[in-house]
């Protein structure tokens, strides 16, 4: 079977106006379930055919102020469509927990919303059309005040570099768009190389220290 883009791809997308700043958050919250429901049903790349379960992304919707993107879900999060929940995920929120950063108040997805089989890398046709159709519009519904890629695969889609090692904790200009990309490494990378996991630890931290995060959460105390 052939997956063309359907004549749903190639419309533009419905289902929320233009946003400004002075939108209300319920509208927001709208325009994220209604795209939720489109990933969920997608048919747009061979990768539905594998998949349990799309998985759309998950946390705030009304105001975050990082949105971190990963590469594609894994088995558990193929299993339990939500992201980040398995074992890298576990790691994340650990790292995220001591840099001050609340998994609550940022938005966590993937370039692309459906599992490749046996943990393969997503192909370039798959990310064009999944990052086209869905990454896109969750960025210009959420407008967060950072993007932070955990990742080569997100790295490159967001920048065009390829190296992590001379590109990770540096804010990055963005190729399709006008907010800042801080990119850093993907948590699974730290089982391959624990020495990792203090970069990652203090990229985490200075995300922290750009959006502010940790005084926001004192003062709502
Ligand atoms: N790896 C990713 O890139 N994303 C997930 O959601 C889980 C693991």
């Amino acid at each position: 079977m052939r997956y063309k883009k359907s004549p749903l791809h190639e419309q533009p997308f419905r289902g929320f106006s233009p946003l400004n700043n002075s939108e209300p958050e319920k509208k927001k919250s709208r325009s994220i379930k209604y795209l939720n429901r489109r990933i969920i049903s997608c048919k747009l790349c061979q990768l539905c055919e594998t998949r349990t379960n799309a998985v759309p992304g998950s946390g705030n919707i009304e105001d975050p102020s990082v949105v971190f993107v990963g590469e594609g879900p894994g088995r558990n999060e193929d299993l339990k469509g939500e992201p980040f929940v398995g074992s890298g995920g576990k790691l994340l929120d650990e790292l995220l927990k001591n840099a001050g950063l609340d998994r609550k108040r940022v938005y966590i997805t993937n370039i692309v919303k459906c599992r490749p089989p046996k943990n393969r890398k997503p192909k370039p046709d798959e990310i064009q059309t999944c990052t086209s159709t869905y990454l896109e519009k969750q960025i210009e519904i959420l407008k967060p005040k950072l993007i932070c890629s955990l990742g080569a695969t997100a790295l490159q889609y967001f920048t065009g570099e390829k190296k992590m090692g001379s590109n990770h904790g540096k804010l990055l200009k963005a190729l399709k768009s006008d907010i800042p990309v801080l990119a850093t490494y993907h948590p699974a990378s730290v089982f391959r190389n624990r020495s990792l996991k203090n970069l990652l630890q203090s990229d985490l931290i200075k995300i922290r220290d750009l959006t502010g995060q940790k005084e926001a959460l004192h003062s709502s105390k």
